[in-house]
């Protein structure tokens, strides 16, 4: 241990205190030890540090830093050294606002296109999420505050999420769910990690000594802090057991007295207390420490805020582009259109949530480029309503141009912590004024805000489109740079978008409205599935397009990497994004036809040719044998492709492997990728135990795991009655167009929540009581409440009296 003689030093009152925060934000100082306080604040997409009231969902407001594009816009960069420098600009500004941790960057997989907050995460791809997420920690931890990636893991839907168990197979975690966080972990070695809300396999994250334990510290050699999601704590007690550093926010003590009390009790040793003391003083010391050797860091509003722009830049994916229509031409004669030109769609809801220091809108800076500008017409209200005036406009506006800027995006509502959207359209409103303004002038170009997939039957109404996800505060100038010309598309996306959400591999799984999730589609996550059974999609994993064309030609393959020559073919300077990807025709274990393994982002200037080589790594052949309880290699004639995306496969070449041993062999659909409706029995097979019961017993109490938007089958009239009053209010907002996060976060959280949220006014006892009482015994459950308020006030009284010495 790093710190044994600071922990001899140490009551058993103070250790337990350190494992719990002191508030929303902080944790817990020991003074007469020099033990300092650290802040923890949001998240991946800029800073949101709370001086006010604190809260997890972004509702209050937040210290001004910059907003940068969200990381699933950065993640079509496909450059990690980007992710790396938003990170270090981010790590400044946490120094700046004296944070000693960043909660991001968030890397959870997108194994539906419909999470709420895939706009916060990489990618489908585990490889590419872990390479994007291992440069955002580099970066971050380059000024010595730590990062904290999230959420760890199997963590792929917002409803029911403190309360939902991921049933899924072994394999299939650690091949896609788990790998991501191996690479982040590993290559960016992050401080801190922290645990996801929900259960895996029926074991809470945060509890759970082969994640924690076995694969997090001794696999992988993690020395950190694994902090709790907020309120994500279910048993502390099993957690510090299992390996969890750290539970926040704080309980106002309740926390650290059940600890205590274990501890005394025999039910924990204090040794596994005293090592998890040892990660939470190494990193308060050590950030503090790098706090102090920074001094006063001012925050450099300019220099982030162009930092920002590149990012978007960089970040933003062409995906049509007939007849060369962009870039545009010096003075050429524009229409622009849509609301979102005036009012940017830049960034997500929930706890990523920004206060940004500056904020462009398309309308503010159209005047730095060499475009006539003809008039600005908003088109459609933000709201899915019909506004025939407003449409009218558009149109009259779209005859007097050459061309046509028609910012069109998803809705706030769309994409919020805490909500799962419930389809991929965008509003009916906004592709009518496409399709009326198409009708006059065909030369339309859309420019798309937005930070997931969406469908677009609507594509062929327009001659270009330009997707800038969600950009950022300086994400309106970037994409006009790239509208003129004055820089190059270089994106790809990192993430398939399907012709209709019924396409996607888990549309019947997803999201569970039940107690449990079921991953029946296994490994066939995203383009896993849709090349494996040739499902056409709209556009494929890794698509994107450049001003320019790249020829790809001597593809040379030995054991440790490939090799082959990029060369730039057209007219202007651009990057390419060449892909590697392995596949084993014929594999017995059953296997994706292809899978990412590799990638490199080439800039070249016009008739440059590079050579490039991409290592073949660790993850190249593997695939984890369950039977084994290890990473093997199957032995064969393996298939590697270079491709400009997962489709488009420009070189091929073998390499044959010698593994070791013979693998079990699957069900069906886990050899043939025809995961869509999987069977019971099949699935069962691939899990290897029983499923456990889906929905919950309405016969039962309810218990403390089970969420408050259960209480319609509570045998008290009044909690019933609550629940109603409740969902009313739900529906009223979701109605509304603007999602009540507060009541969405009640609806879905496990009774224990109440006990875990707020900040100790309530104690577990006294939560356990309000259970009571909704399961139909007022009474008892009202002593039960009043026995436990007083026995946190005596604790609190005992508690203080002690340390007034
Ligand atoms: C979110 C985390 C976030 C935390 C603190 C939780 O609700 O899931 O991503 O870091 O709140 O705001």
């Amino acid at each position: 241990m790093k710190h044994a003689d600071l922990i001899r030093q140490l009551t058993l009152e103070e250790k337990c205190g350190l494992l719990s925060g002191r508030d929303v934000w902080t944790t817990r100082p020991v003074p007469r030890l020099e033990v300092p306080s650290a802040f923890l604040s949001d998240g991946p997409t800029g800073l949101r540090k709370q001086m006010g009231e604190g809260d997890h969902l972004g509702l209050n407001a937040s210290e001004p830093a910059t907003c940068w594009p969200t990381a699933a816009a950065v993640a079509n960069s496909w450059d990690p050294a980007l992710g790396e420098a938003v990170g270090a600009a981010l790590g400044e500004e946490a120094l700046a606002q004296k944070v000693n941790m960043v909660l991001g960057p968030g890397l959870n997989i997108k194994r539906s296109p419909l999470c709420g907050r895939n706009f916060e995460y990489f990618s489908e791809d585990p490889y590419l999420a872990g390479k994007m997420a291992a440069g955002y920690i580099r970066g971050i931890q380059s000024k010595g505050v730590s990062a904290c990636p999230k959420h760890f893991a199997a963590n792929s839907q917002e409803l029911r999420r403190m309360a939902n168990d991921s049933v899924v197979d072994e394999r299939t975690l650690r091949e896609i769910y788990l790998t991501n966080f191996e690479i982040a972990v590993r290559e960016g070695r992050p401080g801190a990690i922290m645990s996801s809300y929900n259960q895996i396999n029926e074991v809470y994250t945060n509890e759970d000594p082969h994640l924690l334990r076995d694969i997090l510290r001794d696999e992988w050699g993690f020395d950190g802090v694994v902090v709790t999601d907020w309120g994500g704590s279910n048993d502390h007690v099993e957690g510090v057991r299992a390996g969890s550093t750290l539970e926040m926010p704080g309980t106002a003590g309740d926390s650290d007295r059940q600890l205590a009390a274990a501890v005394r009790a025999g039910v924990i040793d204090e040794a596994l207390v005293d090592e998890r003391v040892d990660e939470i003083l190494e990193f308060a010391l050590r950030t503090d420490a790098a706090r102090k050797a920074a001094g006063e860091v001012k925050l450099d509003v300019e220099a982030h805020h162009a930092l920002s722009g590149k990012a978007a830049e960089q970040s933003a994916v062409l995906l049509k582009n007939d007849g060369n229509l962009l870039p545009l031409a010096a003075g050429a004669r524009v229409a622009v259109i849509g609301d979102f030109a005036d009012t940017p769609r830049y960034q997500g809801a929930g706890s990523s949530n920004v206060n940004p220091t500056k904020l462009e809108s398309a309308r503010q800076v159209l005047n730095q480029f060499p475009l006539e500008v003809v008039g600005y017409a908003a088109g459609f209200e933000r709201a899915d309503k019909p506004n025939e005036e407003l449409l009218r406009a558009a149109v009259e506006l779209a005859k007097k141009a050459d061309v046509v800027l028609l910012y069109l995006g998803l809705p706030e509502i769309s994409e919020s912590e805490g909500v799962d959207r419930t389809h991929m359209r965008i509003p009916a409103n906004q592709v009518r004024v496409l399709e009326e303004v198409a009708a006059v002038n065909p030369r339309v170009a859309v420019l798309l805000a937005g930070g997931s997939a969406v469908e677009a039957p609507w594509l062929i109404h327009c001659q270009a489109l330009l997707y800038g996800g969600l950009g950022g505060q300086a994400g309106a100038s970037a994409l006009l740079r790239i509208v003129t010309g004055q820089a190059e598309p270089s994106g790809r996306l990192s993430e398939t978008w399907p012709l209709a959400l019924e396409d996607n591999p888990s549309a019947a799984y997803w999201p569970s409205p039940c107690r449990t999730s079921e991953y029946r589609e296994g490994l066939y996550v995203g383009y896993r599935y849709y090349e494996t059974v040739e499902k056409p999609v709209r556009f494929v994993f890794g698509y994107g397009l450049s001003y320019t064309e790249f020829a790809y030609s001597d593809l040379k393959v030995s054991a440790g990497a490939v090799t082959f020559t990029l060369t730039n073919t057209g007219k202007r300077r651009g990057a390419e994004v060449a892909q590697l990807y392995v596949g084993l025709p014929g594999s017995q274990a059953g296997r994706p036809v292809r899978e990412l393994k590799g990638f490199a982002k080439v800039w070249l200037e016009p008739g440059e040719s590079k050579t490039v080589t991409i290592p073949l790594d660790d993850k190249a052949f593997r695939y984890f044998d369950t039977t084994a309880g290890g990473w093997r290699v199957e032995s064969g004639e393996y298939r590697l492709e270079i491709g400009a995306n997962c489709h488009d496969i420009r070189l091929a070449g073998t390499l044959a492997v010698e593994g070791s041993g013979t693998p079990a062999i699957p069900p069906e659909p886990y050899r043939t990728g025809r995961v869509a409706q999987v069977s019971d029995a099949d699935f069962t097979a691939l899990l290897g135990r029983e499923l456990p019961p889906a929905r919950w017993d309405e016969s039962a109490p309810l218990q403390m795991n089970d969420a408050i938007g259960q209480m319609y089958y509570a045998k008290s009239a009044l909690a019933r009655f609550a629940w109603r009053v409740l969902t009313k209010k739900k529906q009223k907002s979701e109605e509304s167009g603007v999602p009540d996060l507060n009541i969405q976060f009640i609806y879905n959280m496990p009774f224990r929540g109440i006990g875990k949220m707020m900040n100790g006014m309530v104690t577990m006892e006294m939560a356990e009581g309000i259970l009571v009482m909704v399961n139909g015994h007022f009474c008892k459950g009202v002593g039960q409440v009043w026995r436990g308020w007083r026995n946190a006030a005596k604790a609190a009284k005992a508690e203080k009296k002690a340390a007034q010495g």
